[in-house]
């Protein structure tokens, strides 16, 4: 099948400037503590996040994916290993990778567009073109009427939209985003999905998103990285090779997603089997879904 997304230079006419970036992760490892008291979080990590694609690491629950999205924000630094930012060791936090994490952090003294405005408010850049791509970011977002109301005003899926909207009109290179729709409701999810690929369709930005949901890995995925059970480390990398826009009414009946979504569902299975031995009640919830899951199919 033709790859339609991802390598495509951005489209001229869009008012999301893209300047995407590259990160190489090479044989990354983390611990924490010492002797006796250390726990390996990330062992021996390997993986791309190639320039101008949505990849998506989705991975058993307490496996490690926070750690390394700390790691790759330059927050924290790899025991051993490199963690290169276009050829360039990445040594701390900076402008170019911006992080939106699952906890949803809109100043709640702030209406929507003055939230929205804040990083170029907070750095002197609050001039013509910033307010001219804030109120492109309002309509991308489905915001417009709501741009006068405060963060309690808002639905839990119009304040993830405000804060997708607050992060990319920082121009960053490289989007990372941590779960950032965890907790919604199924249908704000979905919602939440058409909004954040149509955002990635305008810019082509490299984006890294990290979720545990099958659908939303699917859905979003140009290459879908899937990890293993703690201490972490890449158990398989799938291509998703579906073309974009992608369009949720016919998305899921496709061939092509049934045969990825298996393949990934049975590696993420395995997984969850060897966690759930070791005691972890997500990974009790994982096998028995699984398993109700089989038997809907038989
Ligand atoms: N600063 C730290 N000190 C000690 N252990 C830590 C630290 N940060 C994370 N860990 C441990 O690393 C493991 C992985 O945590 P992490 O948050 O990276 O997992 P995760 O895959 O993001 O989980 P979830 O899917 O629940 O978000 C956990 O056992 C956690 O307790
Ligand atoms: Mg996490």
């Amino acid at each position: 099948m033709a790859i339609a997304s991802g390598g495509a230079a951005a489209p001229v006419t869009s008012k999301l400037q893209v300047s995407a970036g590259e990160i190489i992760v090479d044989n990354v490892s983390k611990s924490y503590g010492t002797g006796i008291f250390e726990k390996k979080v990330v062992k021996g990590c390997s993986f791309t996040i190639e320039r101008n694609k949505l990849t998506v690491m989705i991975g058993p629950s307490g496996c490690g994916k926070s750690t390394l999205i700390k790691l790759l924000a330059g927050f924290e630094k790899p025991t051993t290993g490199n963690i290169l930012l276009n050829g360039k060791p990445v040594t701390g936090p900076g402008r170019d990778r911006l992080v939106v994490f699952q906890e949803s952090a809109l100043f709640p003294w702030m209406t929507t567009y003055d939230n929205i405005m804040y990083g170029p408010i907070a750095r002197g850049e609050a001039d013509q073109k910033a307010r001219d791509l804030a109120e492109f970011l309002l309509d991308k977002v489905g915001l417009r009427d709501f741009r006068s109301k405060y963060p309690t005003q808002l639905s839990g899926g119009m304040q993830r939209r405000a804060e997708l909207a607050r992060a990319m009109i920082n121009n960053p290179e490289v989007m990372i985003l941590d779960e950032p729709f965890r907790g919604l409701d199924a249908m704000s999810k979905e919602l939440m999905w058409e909004y954040y690929s149509a955002l990635f369709e305008e810019s082509h930005r490299t984006n890294f998103f990290v979720t545990t949901d099958i659908d939303e890995a699917l859905f979003l995925a140009d290459r879908l990285i899937i990890m293993s059970n703690i201490p972490t480390r890449v158990r398989a990398t799938i291509e998703v090779n579906i073309p974009r826009p992608r369009k949720l009414a016919d998305f899921f009946t496709s061939e092509r997603a049934n045969e990825v979504k298996m393949t990934a569902l049975s590696l993420l299975h395995e997984e969850a089997m060897k966690s759930f031995s070791g005691g972890s009640k997500a990974a009790a919830d994982f096998v028995d879904s699984y398993a109700r899951r089989s038997e809907q199919k038989a």
